[in-house]
């Protein structure tokens, strides 16, 4: 029996929930299956920094780094002021550990209704989102100055490296390049933003020359919304910045049903690190505590992460297990279901 070590963070609000529901689906797999997962629970969040002060240890990449992956729920509290959960855990372990590639599949899946009134069949959206995930408008650099004066500044710098958006366009042209329909859309804003989004546009010219097998074009993410809905047919692999990224995977994540659904993977392409995997969404302050987030999205993440560990049997059989209860309609109110949390995954567990 193979055996991975994983850091279990569930962190705040629906991640404790959905969580805790994704490591019951896990151990019935793992026994169905030949791995085990030797799990460590860590309770950064929010209660922590309730009672203690702190949200997360100094030493917490320290403490996460000898673990292969690292499962995660969301982080964001009504009473702990979001950059504290968010710059506290979250985003510096993205920079810290070099999870670079944010990996974003979209699939209208069969039995899942779009939010939105479209003609988009299950083989028109199918997409992945690969967003850039360690610089740009999430540098974190930046200030504000003459607080509470009339001459009151605020600079918020997004940082464009070569070696960082060339790492990542290679990394989704590749991905690109390997899937059936050979697509890939290159989304910047550069015609405002002229400096560090006309160094993505010379940076995906370079790197296209050598995918020539690759179709790609170019598209203004303003644009691209209206496309994502109007001809989602039309679009593949999606590469972006870290902000576009982020608002663009919410609104792909709507019109493949529900946010409640989408995973993500926070990779390291050379696994000098642990990678981490959690869902799109957040932790839903308005339907916390109450039980019945939808559990998918936090379990698909889970599927790509035996995927990354190399199980890959074990996260097929969850990927078709979780597709077969979709389609059955055994799942949460999100998507019209009537079922809880604990009851949407135990309609995995019953298909695996
Ligand atoms: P959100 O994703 O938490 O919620 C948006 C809407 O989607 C809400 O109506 C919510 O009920 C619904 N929703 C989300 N997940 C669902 C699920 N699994 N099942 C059913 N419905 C679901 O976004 P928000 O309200 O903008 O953010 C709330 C908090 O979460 C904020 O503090 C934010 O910073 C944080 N956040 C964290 C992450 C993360 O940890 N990766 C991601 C997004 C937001
Ligand atoms: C996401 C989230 C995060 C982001 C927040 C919590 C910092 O919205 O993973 O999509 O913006 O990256
Ligand atoms: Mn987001």
């Amino acid at each position: 029996t193979r055996t991975h070590r994983i850091a279990v963070i569930p962190g705040d609000g629906i991640g404790i929930e959905t969580v805790a529901a994704t490591l019951r689906v896990l151990e019935k797999l793992s026994a169905l299956e030949n791995f085990s997962l030797d799990l460590t629970h860590f309770d950064y969040g929010s209660a922590r920094y309730k009672s203690t002060g702190s949200y997360t240890p100094e030493t917490f990449p320290d403490e996460l780094r000898p673990y292969d992956s690292i499962l995660f729920g969301a982080v964001g509290d009504p009473d702990v002021p979001d950059h504290i959960s968010l710059w506290k855990l979250l985003l510096p372990m993205r920079q810290i550990f070099q999870q670079y590639v944010n990996c974003r599949p979209v699939c209208l899946l069969p039995g899942v209704k779009a939010c939105v009134n479209t003609a988009a069949t299950p083989s028109d959206l199918d997409w992945v989102i690969v967003r850039e995930n360690s610089e740009g408008e999430y540098s974190g650099q930046g200030g504000r100055s003459h607080i509470g004066t009339v001459g009151e500044t605020a600079t918020e710098v997004g940082i464009f490296t070569r070696f960082g958006c060339e790492r990542l366009i290679r990394w989704a042209f590749e991905l690109a390049s390997g899937r059936p329909r050979k697509l890939l859309t290159l989304v910047t804003k550069s015609n405002a933003q002229r400096s560090g989004l006309v160094l993505w546009d010379e940076c995906a010219n370079r790197v296209a020359k050598d995918y020539p097998d690759v179709k790609w074009d170019k598209m203004l993410v303003d644009a691209m919304t209206v496309r994502m809905v109007r001809n989602p047919a039309s679009l593949d692999v999606i590469v972006c910045t870290n902000l576009h990224g982020d608002i663009l995977s919410d609104l792909a994540a709507a019109l493949a049903g529900s946010i409640g659904i989408a995973p993500s993977a926070n990779l390291v392409p050379d696994h000098s690190a642990p990678a981490l995997f959690e869902p799109v969404h957040g932790s839903a302050f308005d339907i916390m505590g109450k039980g019945i987030a939808n559990p998918i999205g936090t379990i698909w993440s889970a599927a790509m992460m035996l995927d990354y560990l190399g199980e890959k049997a074990a996260a097929a059989r969850l990927e078709r297990a979780f597709k077969k209860a979709l389609a059955d309609g055994a799942t949460t109110a999100d998507l019209g279901g009537e079922l809880d949390t604990e009851g949407a995954a135990q309609a995995v567990i019953d298909r695996l």
